[in-house]
């Protein structure tokens, strides 16, 4: 994808950051439900770090489908112990035309890209395509219920830029270590919820994120990031 300019090593070394094993990582495996002996589709699988995963806690096979040429090349470096079980495609989600097999779609901060309904829409039905009849999509995105005009969160490692609540407005996200910042697009939840309608999705429901009880910081450390709506936010819904 053309639009994407941070890098790809910088990105995967950004998952080592509190706010993305304590609150990401730990808020999308509790929501996953069982996942031994299922079929998977990573969308937006960046280097593959959650398709490695998944295939750890038991899952049988992973697509893991990416625009960006320089993380999956990444992704399959990486694949050494996860041969046969995660196939990497080069491909917009929107172009990409696999199995319709997956019993589960994860989408961590694919959702953050499209512009508008339309988008989000096309978006939302290249996920169903792929997703057999009742399979669910787990994602975690930005936090489209918090809205402000600034600056928020950069005691985290993660700054939030973002100028109140237009449609397509850009939302920017400089994450400690990375040169470069990562654009998303804020879109309002009603326009999601009309997308993943639209998709064919029969139920959607917004998800808050988890701390993580055991996490080593502390509760104060956590305090700003909960205090209002946290910087993101997970979505689940079933085909
Ligand atoms: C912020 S990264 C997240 C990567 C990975 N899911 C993770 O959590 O580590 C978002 C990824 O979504 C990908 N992406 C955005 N829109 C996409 C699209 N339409 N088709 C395929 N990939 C897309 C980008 O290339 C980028 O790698």
């Amino acid at each position: 994808m053309s639009n994407i300019t941070y890098r790809a090593g910088e990105y995967a070394d950004s998952k080592q950051l509190p706010f993305r094993i304590e609150v990401e990582r730990h808020t999308l495996f509790s929501l996953l439900p069982d996942i031994k002996g299922k079929r998977i589709i990573d969308v937006g699988c960046g280097e593959g770090i959650y398709s490695r995963q998944l295939i750890d806690l038991g899952a049988t096979h992973v697509i893991g489908v990416d625009g960006a040429a320089d993380f999956i090349d990444l992704a399959r470096s990486k694949n050494e112990g996860c041969k046969g079980r995660i196939e990497y495609h080069h491909s917009l989600i929107q172009d990409f035309r696999g199995q319709e097999d997956r019993d589960l779609a994860v989408g961590s901060y694919v959702l953050s890209y499209p512009r508008n309904l339309d988008e989000a829409v096309t978006y939302c039905k290249s996920i169903a395509a792929c997703l057999k009849r009742g399979g669910q999509f787990i994602g975690f995105n930005n936090n489209p219920f918090e809205v402000f005009d600034g600056v928020r969160h950069e005691e985290y490692g993660c700054q939030k830029e973002m100028h109140g609540d237009i449609e397509g407005g850009r939302v920017i996200y400089r994450v400690t270590g990375m040169s470069n910042p990562i654009i998303n697009f804020f879109l309002k939840p009603e326009t999601y919820e009309q997308a993943f309608r639209e998709a064919g999705f029969s139920r959607f429901n917004w998800v808050k994120v988890l701390l993580n009880p055991n996490n080593p910081q502390g509760t104060d450390y956590w305090k700003n990031f909960f205090a209002d709506e946290p910087p993101f936010i997970s979505m689940i819904a079933e085909k």
